[in-house]
């Protein structure tokens, strides 16, 4: 697949980790930044990830902050998004089997590598169930 990365300056350490386990697997990554450890601010490269999903110019994007609650909520407010933060594995398999989530978003803080790799493994390997799931989905759309 094809995966747009981004995160801030707290996912920066992960984010390479998460390419890295990307490539291993077979996956096509852009790393969307940021390129150093320096201050940034969330909302920039979450916007930047989400735009690309929504623009159809990757299958899936991959974004980590803090806890993953301020890109989540960012990468939702593109159109078309549907940002999942996964605080377990199986939060991430549920993400794609019920909610066909298009944004994977994760803590960089409050996991260790080999729980992300779990997150990933596990996003992964599932699919949208589809049925009563789309009909859900169908419903999810901007209002007030
Ligand atoms: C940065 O300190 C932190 O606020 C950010 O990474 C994230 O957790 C926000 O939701």
């Amino acid at each position: 697949m094809n995966i747009a990365v981004g995160s801030d300056h707290a996912g920066y350490e992960m984010k390479k980790h998460v390419l890295a386990w990307l490539e291993r697997h077979g996956h096509k990554a852009e790393d969307m930044g940021p390129y150093s450890d320096e201050s940034v601010d969330y909302p920039d490269y979450a916007r930047k990830v989400a735009g690309a999903v929504a623009e159809g110019r990757f299958d899936q994007g991959i974004l980590m902050c803090g806890t993953g609650i301020g890109v989540s909520i960012a990468a939702n407010k593109v159109n078309g998004v549907r940002a999942a933060l996964a605080c377990s594995p199986e939060f991430a398999a549920l993400a794609r089997q019920h909610n066909n989530a298009n944004v994977l978003c994760f803590s960089a803080r409050f996991n260790d590598t080999s729980t992300a790799e779990k997150i990933l493994e596990s996003w992964f390997g599932s699919e949208f169930e589809g049925g009563r799931h789309q009909r859900r989905i169908d419903k999810i759309e901007p209002c007030c």
